[in-house]
């Protein structure tokens, strides 16, 4: 089983990033989580260029999705809400709506900032946000506020209640691939 990681931040440090290494770290044996990277490659959304072939950031990003058998994002906050580049993928991702490969795909979704609410609003309306596209939406929150006081210097998260309730997402995710029906194509 694999998860896909997708982080709503681009930069090298970010803490959102590490929060999806930490959950790596927790998952059992026979799931792995991949770590997305091709945030930076998506092109602003315009309808014009959303068109066969799609570009090759949005292609790439399709795909990651499309193979993964949940998705787990974590999200800073930006301005109360969603950053916009995170938005943006997902608006990508949700086209076309009906055969989208978010639609039905377990999600979850974590946050940190370095605010001391640990970005609840923006996991919030990402999680709004997702539901829009047909995904099957956890209603699991982990709220890393404060982050630069969670982890250490190798960037592992440090507090150990955050790793718990990072674990029960995890969890429930891996819970989530259990309970989900067998692709047609592994019926066959
Ligand atoms: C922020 N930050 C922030 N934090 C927060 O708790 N609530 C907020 O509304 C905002 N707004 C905001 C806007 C913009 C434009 C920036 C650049 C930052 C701070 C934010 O939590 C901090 O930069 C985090 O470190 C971002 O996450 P990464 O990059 O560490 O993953």
């Amino acid at each position: 089983m694999k998860i896909l990681g997708i982080s709503g931040s681009l930069r090298d440090g970010s803490y959102n990033t590490r929060l999806l290494r930490a959950a790596s770290e927790l998952l059992p044996p026979d799931v792995e989580l991949e770590l997305w990277d091709g945030l930076k490659t998506v092109p602003p959304y315009d309808e014009d260029d959303d068109v066969q072939p799609a570009p090759a950031g949005v292609a790439a990003l399709r795909e990651a999705i499309a193979r993964a058998d949940a998705v787990l994002f974590a999200t800073p906050e930006y301005n109360w809400s969603v950053p916009g580049v995170l938005k943006n993928a997902i608006d990508w991702a949700s086209r076309p709506l009906a055969s989208n490969p978010l639609r039905n795909k377990p999600v979850a979704v974590v946050g940190a900032s370095t605010g001391a609410f640990g970005a609840v609003w923006s996991q919030a309306e990402l999680r709004k946000v997702l539901s829009a596209t047909g995904a099957r939406v956890l209603e699991h929150e982990v709220a890393v506020g404060r982050a630069p006081t969670r982890f250490d210097d190798q960037g592992r998260l440090v507090d150990d209640e955050l790793r718990e309730q990072l674990g029960d997402v995890v969890a429930a995710l891996v819970g989530e691939l259990a309970a989900a029906p067998a692709p047609l194509a592994a019926i066959a």
